[in-house]
């Protein structure tokens, strides 16, 4: 693979300024954005009023833990346009994400914050490689999801031209890409492995693309899943983290020089780890969950955000800005299994040791008596008989056994029968019966 490491000349200033310049910059910040979000979002006035606390009181980054959290259901209290805190006419856009249960949580950009969030995505562009001139494939969904706008707008910021795709249609995908010849392709990992796949029904080598960089993110994804697609495409593969509620895309990305976790953009988003029992701020290093403060959106600001994503936070490496470490997983999406805690990102780093399986599974979690059981539905790599299929199922049960603790059933499956994703990977499929 090529070294793609930006020139250090290209980066912005405070990407590599001394952590005092940082802590100074954040602290001016943030006492902006409190002040900001109590004078103009009434939620924010009654939550500081109810804790006793008050913008004023932050003199140092410590005081931030003295303020109450946001959560999700605050905001879905505030719908739609509750916690935005300028009039409706000054927003430029509105996001939402779809959310599982009920109404969406809405979120909106003046037109600086869209600003400020394309330079985001572009220092995230520009820490994965990609440079000014290059083609850029999105193959995020575009709409009001944040992944495909907020992916453009930082790749047309970064002076790249961008191939405005969006997911679906996977066969036309692989067209484009051998047509066009992008250098880079902005993906969840999930639908990569179905691109992956469409190149090989067409006949098409995936290392023999124009593709350079991968940057992927919206879901998570292991270390071993990055090498596959790494080899598969010969191409860096580098995570970008972020989420609707802080910006979108382009929160922490991870440089395509060290691909050891993405480096929070520290500037505009304050990162702190917690306890998720009892809302503790821990130290840094110590895994926890992730809690963002916003320090420059203007239409929605966003003080202590709980994420629900578990992480820790790392000293910089590439830049001084500090790192999170690649997510694990989302406290919701964790799985208990007769006592043991289970992320589908485990069964993945299992699944990509047995070679002669294909990456794409779910889990179905199912009851067996009065006891919860749990399927892996796997697929076969091409060509494999019966006898390899339960080699392959044995092999996976014990790592699966050995590593997580735990008894699963394997079901290895025919080549496409498991579903592809088009946007983020529906892992888990909960068939318990409730109640
Ligand atoms: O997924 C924003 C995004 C788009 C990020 C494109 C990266 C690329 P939401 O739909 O609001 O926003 O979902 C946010 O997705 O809280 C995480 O649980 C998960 N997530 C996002 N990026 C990663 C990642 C977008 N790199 C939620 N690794 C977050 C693991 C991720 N999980």
């Amino acid at each position: 693979m090529l070294d793609l490491t930006p020139d250090r000349a290209s980066l912005d200033a405070i990407e590599i300024a001394s952590r005092d310049e940082i802590s100074a910059l954040q602290l001016q910040r943030m006492k902006w954005s409190l002040k900001h979000a109590y004078d103009n979002v009434p939620f924010y006035k009654a939550s500081f009023d109810a804790a006793d606390i008050h913008p004023d009181d932050l003199k140092s980054l410590q005081d931030l833990a003295k303020f109450p959290f946001t959560n999700k259901q605050d905001l879905r209290d505030n719908y739609p346009f509750g916690m935005f805190a300028v009039p409706r006419e000054k927003l430029a856009r509105i996001h939402a994400s779809s959310g599982t249960t009920g109404k969406p949580t809405v979120v909106g950009y003046t037109a600086s914050d869209v600003d400020m969030w394309a330079s985001v995505v572009a220092r995230s562009l520009r820490a994965s490689g990609t440079r000014p001139g290059d083609l850029v494939h999105v193959a995020y969904g575009y709409g009001l999801f944040t992944g495909g706008l907020g992916a453009h707008y930082g790749a047309e910021k970064l002076g790249c031209t961008v191939v405005p795709v969006s997911g679906g249609m996977t066969a036309r995908q692989v067209t484009l890409i051998s047509d066009f010849k992008p250098t880079t392709i902005m993906v969840t990992p999930s639908y990569a492995l179905s691109i992956l796949d469409a190149c090989r029904e067409q006949g098409i080598d995936p290392r023999e693309t124009s593709l350079q960089v991968g940057i992927f993110g919206a879901e998570p994804w292991t270390n071993a899943m990055r090498e596959e697609i790494e080899q598969a495409f010969d191409m860096h593969a580098v995570d970008i983290y972020g989420l609707s509620e802080i910006i979108g895309p382009g929160v922490a990305n991870e440089c395509v020089e060290t691909k050891d976790g993405p480096t929070i953009w520290e500037d505009h988003f304050y990162p702190e780890i917690i306890n998720p029992e009892t809302g503790e701020p821990v130290a840094d290093g110590e895994m926890g969950e992730l809690v963002f403060t916003s320090l420059t959106k203007e239409a929605f600001p966003i003080i202590r955000y709980r994420t629900r994503d578990l992480s820790r936070l790392l000293p910089g490496t590439a830049r001084s800005m500090r790192r999170m470490e690649k997510i694990t997983g989302r406290s919701d999406d964790m799985i208990i299994l007769r006592g043991v805690n289970v992320f589908p990102t485990q069964v993945e780093e299992q699944l990509m040791k047995v070679a002669s399986l294909a990456p794409h599974f779910q889990i179905e979690l199912k009851n067996a008596g009065r006891m919860d059981a749990m399927v892996i539905h796997v697929e076969a790599g091409s060509g494999m008989d019966e006898p390899g299929k339960k080699h392959a199922a044995a092999e996976l049960a014990k790592r699966v056994k050995d590593v997580i603790g735990v008894t699963a059933e394997i079901n290895v499956r025919d080549e496409g029968a498991v579903a592809r994703s088009e946007g983020k990977a529906v892992r888990v499929i909960d068939n318990r019966e409730k109640g």
